[in-house]
């Protein structure tokens, strides 16, 4: 005799046979070419109202707890470079059309001027770092940066108010928007690709890099530079700003780079920090025994190595920004990475502040630093 619940189970086969059944339809279907993929025969209208709900209410459900870092520079400037260089190709920008191509991509890129109104900003950013699966929508090419994400967020929310002009001026940073005079190609020695590329973001011989956010190039050691940029290319340091650059210049051309910015005389960040700069000298200069740290200086000060990057002049967001990531188990996928990961991960708080207000304020020659005055 069966028991019992084998017994009910036998009553109710053939209505078990139904999920295999189905299943085998769709296999069947999917397998006869019947259903059209085609982009330019577009979705029947009750699909397209299905993916609009799905998407909204995914997007909502899922951004729910995010909240932006606290703290704000002036990031539209960074933000707009990096968004004429990767996403306005798809989107448009004020003042330029969505791209014919990818203006047939199904769904189809919204112009984001128009319509990131719409959304809530912590639903810009999940969308911006997560991506959107199976609309062609990328996510954030920095792993973990959601630092960077948050900076884009903020040109999202300012598009559809911003006049053409001052997305221009942002956007186009140190570049300059006209062609260059030939004698300036040859008075920097290169011709303007990629320099001109760089220009958005970076600083120039006259003026300081465009945000807080951008570190300053001019005067760091060659090695280092070079380094920094194959890591970018290699995926072994993270950033969604300076990936798809450094990917997109030639093999050939990195050394080019290199040598010019570390010769190239430019102006420090002038901007207020705020923090205990008498606490940052200290640990500059002796460190924390309590805390097993050493100076700072004993790497970062005189005699210079080539394989550290030079402190003094660097803005303090971009250097508190780092020292934070470094705490946070990024910038960890190298030796050198690793070695400053552990001394970040000792300092607390205050100390970040302290010492980042300090060495953002020592823009003075090398000379001063290594002195302690
Ligand atoms: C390869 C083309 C492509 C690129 C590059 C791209 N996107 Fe998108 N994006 C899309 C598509 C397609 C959608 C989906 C539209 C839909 O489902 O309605 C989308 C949707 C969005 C949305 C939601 C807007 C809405 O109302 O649907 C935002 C916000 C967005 N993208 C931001 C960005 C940002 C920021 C960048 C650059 C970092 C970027 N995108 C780069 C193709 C692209
Ligand atoms: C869209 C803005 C943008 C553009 C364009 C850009 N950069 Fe950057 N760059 C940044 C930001 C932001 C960082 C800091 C990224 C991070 O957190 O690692 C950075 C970091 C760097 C670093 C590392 C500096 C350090 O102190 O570790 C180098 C080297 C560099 N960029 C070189 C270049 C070169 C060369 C070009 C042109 C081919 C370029 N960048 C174009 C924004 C930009
Ligand atoms: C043992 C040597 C050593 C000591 C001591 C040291 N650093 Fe570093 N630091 C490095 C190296 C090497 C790098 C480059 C890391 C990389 O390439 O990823 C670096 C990079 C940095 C950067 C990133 C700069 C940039 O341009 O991206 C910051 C910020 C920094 N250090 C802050 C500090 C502070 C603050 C202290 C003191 C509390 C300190 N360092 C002590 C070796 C050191």
């Amino acid at each position: 005799m069966r028991p019992p619940r084998l017994r009910r189970l036998w009553r109710h086969w053939p209505w078990m046979l139904l999920p295999p059944l189905g299943i085998c339809i769709a296999l069947l279907v999917a397998w006869s070419g019947l259903i059209n993929i085609a982009a330019s025969a577009g979705h029947p209208a009750w699909m397209e109202k299905f993916l609009a709900l799905a998407m909204r209410r995914s997007v909502e459900v899922n951004s729910k707890d995010e909240r932006p870092p606290p703290g704000k520079a002036d990031l539209l400037p960074l933000a707009a470079a990096h968004f004429h260089g990767n996403c306005a190709i798809c989107h448009g920008a004020p003042g330029q059309p969505v791209n014919p191509t990818f203006a047939h991509m199904l769904p189809h890129p919204p112009p984001l001027q128009e319509e990131a109104g719409h959304w809530r900003a912590r639903e810009l950013f999940w969308i911006g770092f997560h991506g959107l699966q199976f609309t062609g929508m990328p996510s954030w090419s920095g792993k973990g940066r959601k630092d960077e994400m948050w900076i884009m967020t903020e040109l999202l929310r300012e598009l559809p108010s911003m006049p053409v002009d001052a997305y221009r001026a942002y956007a186009f940073g140190n570049a300059p928007w006209e062609e260059p005079a030939p004698e300036e190609l040859v008075h920097r020695g290169m011709n303007l690709f990629p320099i001109n590329t760089c220009d958005r973001c970076h600083g120039t011989a006259s003026a300081p890099a465009v945000n807080a956010h951008v570190p300053r190039l001019g005067g760091q050691s060659r090695d280092y530079l070079l380094r920094a940029l194959r890591e970018y290319r290699e995926d072994r340091r993270q950033s969604g700003f300076m990936e798809p650059v450094a990917v997109a210049v030639p093999e050939t051309r990195l050394s080019d780079l290199a040598d010019y910015y570390a010769a190239l005389p430019e102006p420090p960040h002038s901007l207020p920090a705020s923090g205990d700069t008498a606490l940052g000298r200290r640990l500059a200069e002796t460190g924390d025994p309590q805390r097993d740290l050493p100076p700072c200086l004993a790497c970062h000060g005189e005699p210079k190595r080539s394989d550290v990057p030079r402190l003094a002049g660097q803005s303090a967001q971009y250097l508190q920004q780092q020292l934070l990531l470094w705490r946070t188990g990024g910038r960890a996928e190298t030796a050198h990475g690793r070695l400053m990961a552990r001394i970040a991960q000792r300092l607390s708080p205050e100390q970040i502040e302290a010492v980042s207000a300090y060495f953002a304020a020592a823009a003075a020659p090398d000379g001063l630093l290594a002195q302690g005055r």
